[in-house]
């Protein structure tokens, strides 16, 4: 892939950043979910790559736009699979509330799991911890080998989980185990994002969320330097059929960094919708809205935070400062 190729796709999640966040605090999911969608179709068009979505907003007959197997870029420039959620955090920016993001990111043609619309079980952790974690042991284990990982004790390590009913009993082993947590609405490649960086105050994100947001992660942390490991868990027969179809014979098969994105190479980008740990969200002051993104490189290594200033009145575009 070219190297211009990520100062390129911030620009898309930039677009759909600014589009969603228009609907913070309105009580509209589905709107706020369109107006991203929209805005990140369009910018990808004028992006130079041969791109074909694997992970979309849904299958070719029930999404009109981004919808998997759909064709991206303007025909020129490297054959790349993209995967896209551009509202990360439909409900987050409904109620206004934090980390809801405009993700996307790329590898080359075949080097990302295409992932079903299904739960994912997932554990993630920043540079310092990787190696050390198994999703097969138990809660306090891994909570014990993050803490030495990172010198600390178990104590003062944060785990970030959805609130939600089923990891009720994940919670509970997190506290008896002496560890803290941080229980979020929605939102989990934003927490597995923050536990490669020490300022989020985040060490680990445990629980199940959705497998297409656990390969979006994926890419994020091959970036970074971090690890995620995944287990699909189809809820019915039908999903099960479906982890079949795709050569995923045994379900209880830990699914690692190279399952999920194969390679040294994939560029992840995401731009703030409402603020969170890492990214502040968008803001608007009469004409003009600004951004912050985080795009980054997994062969190069590098990271940047880009600050956007945008016109609203012209097309959006990047103004890096
Ligand atoms: P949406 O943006 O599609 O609403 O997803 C938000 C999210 O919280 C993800 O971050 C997470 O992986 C998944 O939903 C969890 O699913 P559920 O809400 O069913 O527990």
């Amino acid at each position: 892939m070219e190297r211009s190729l990520s100062m390129e796709l911030v620009r898309v999640t930039e677009a759909a950043a600014l589009a969603s966040a228009r609907w913070m605090g309105k009580g509209r999911k589905e709107e706020a979910d369109q107006a991203a969608t929209e805005a990140m179709r369009d910018v990808f068009d004028t992006i130079p790559m041969k791109g074909t979505v694997v992970i979309g907003e849904g299958e070719m007959d029930e999404a009109p736009m981004l919808y998997i197997g759909e064709r991206l870029g303007n025909g020129f420039g490297p054959r790349v699979d993209v995967a896209v959620d551009p509202l990360e955090g439909t409900n987050i920016v409904a109620n206004g509330e934090w980390n809801a993001l405009a993700v996307l990111g790329v590898a080359d043609k075949g080097h990302l799991l295409h992932a079903p619309d299904m739960y994912m079980d997932k554990i993630a952790v920043g540079p310092e911890a990787v190696g050390k974690i198994d999703i097969n042991a138990p809660v306090a284990e891994n909570l014990a080998a993050v803490a030495k990982a990172k010198n600390k004790d178990v104590e003062d390590v944060v785990v970030a989980i959805l609130r939600r009913e089923r990891h009720k009993r994940i919670i509970e082993e997190v506290r008896a185990a002496g560890a803290r947590i941080k229980l979020m609405g929605d939102g989990d490649v934003a927490a597995a994002i923050n536990t490669a960086f020490e300022d989020t105050g985040v060490d680990m994100l445990l629980g199940s969320g959705g497998a297409p947001e656990g390969v979006l992660a994926a890419i994020g942390l091959k970036c970074l330097g971090g690890e995620i490991q995944g287990k699909l868990l189809p809820q019915n027969e039908e999903e099960l059929a479906r982890c079949k179809k795709m050569g995923i014979e045994d379900v209880d098969r830990v699914l690692y960094m190279n399952d999920l994105v194969t390679g040294d190479d994939a560029i992840f980008a995401a731009t703030g919708v409402t603020d969170g740990e890492l990214l502040k969200g968008v803001q608007y002051k009469g004409s003009k809205g600004t951004t912050q993104s985080l795009v980054m490189r997994a062969k190069s290594g590098t990271v940047r935070f880009i600050d956007g200033k945008h016109s609203l009145t012209k097309k959006p575009d990047l103004v890096i400062r």
